[in-house]
């Protein structure tokens, strides 16, 4: 068998072309949707990740600020900006690049945004409230995935989902997402004994753990749905995911590639919680 590929980048731009005319039908009511990213810090793949945020907003005719700070910032000083942007009219989203520098508590980062302007679905309440099953903003990444299955009409209910890595950013939402759909839900971890049995028994098999090429053709159950979350480089300067594509993609029904897979998934749905948070009237 040879894999259907999920594309991110086709998805993505049919999402984003929604997005936009909704944009545009609310900025003519006079609420153009507005995203602020603060970035503290000089890591390079968190520059590219802001820069490719900030670049999106503006594609899709919203309104973004990127607030930046060096490394050895008070965090006092980003806490008085989120509270000045919380109190904006013209910001409908605030996201905080993670990770932050060491002398941050990143948890009272994530607690000083309102919650209503929560756009990656990080504050505590947030987290809560898409554990009742109630979300008001789901993090992207995993609501990107749900998009894919939703797109290419893969059945959840009753599958075995194998969830590789414990995150909150990912692991934990998407476990979250996967069992409201009605999948019978695994999460593994570093300290799981036996991956190979769990993820040989997965109809849905999520790599979420951050190490290239993890995911062997052996660890995977023919007819899989295999989503690759990992963005991870190479020593030859090449991106790879978590999966190991080729071997893989000849026995999953389906698969994400790296790149073109999830990663414009997670900023088009970054946008869809910005508009979705300006359409509610957060300012
Ligand atoms: N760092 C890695 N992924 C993310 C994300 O989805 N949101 C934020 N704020 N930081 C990240």
């Amino acid at each position: 068998m040879t894999a259907k590929i999920l594309d991110g980048t086709v998805l993505a731009k049919k999402l984003r072309a929604d997005f936009k005319t909704r944009a545009e039908a609310l900025a003519a009511r006079g609420t153009r949707p507005g995203l602020a990213v603060i970035l503290v810090g000089e890591d390079a793949a968190s520059q590219v990740y802001v820069r490719n945020k900030v670049n999106a907003c503006a594609q899709a005719g919203f309104h973004s600020e990127k607030i930046s700070y060096p490394p050895e910032v008070e965090p006092g000083l980003v806490l008085a900006k989120i509270a000045e942007l919380n109190a904006d009219p013209e910001i409908h989203g605030i996201l905080v690049q993670l990770p932050l520098p060491r002398h941050f508590d990143s948890d009272a980062v994530l607690k000083a945004i309102a919650p209503e302007k929560d756009v990656d679905g990080f504050h505590a309440e947030n987290v809560g409230a898409l554990m009742q099953g109630n979300p008001r903003f789901i993090p992207c990444t995993p609501y990107g995935i749900m998009k894919f299955f939703a797109d290419a009409g893969i059945e959840l209910k009753g599958k075995e989902a194998v969830v590789l890595g414990r995150s909150n950013i990912v692991g934990k939402p998407m476990a979250m997402l996967l069992m409201q759909a009605s999948a019978t839900v695994t999460i593994c971890h570093s300290q799981t004994r036996d991956l190979l049995f769990h993820t040989r028994r997965a109809d849905i098999l999520v790599a979420a753990l951050g190490r290239a090429r993890f995911v062997t053709a052996e660890m995977v159950k023919p007819g899989a749905v295999v989503i690759d979350v990992g963005i991870n480089r190479l020593p030859d300067g090449k991106l790879c995911g978590d999966v190991d594509f080729g071997p893989v993609s000849e026995i999953a029904a389906a698969i994400t590639p790296v790149p073109g897979g999830v990663g414009p998934m997670t900023i088009t749905m970054l946008l869809a919680n910005t508009l979705e948070a300006a359409e509610r009237g957060a300012h």
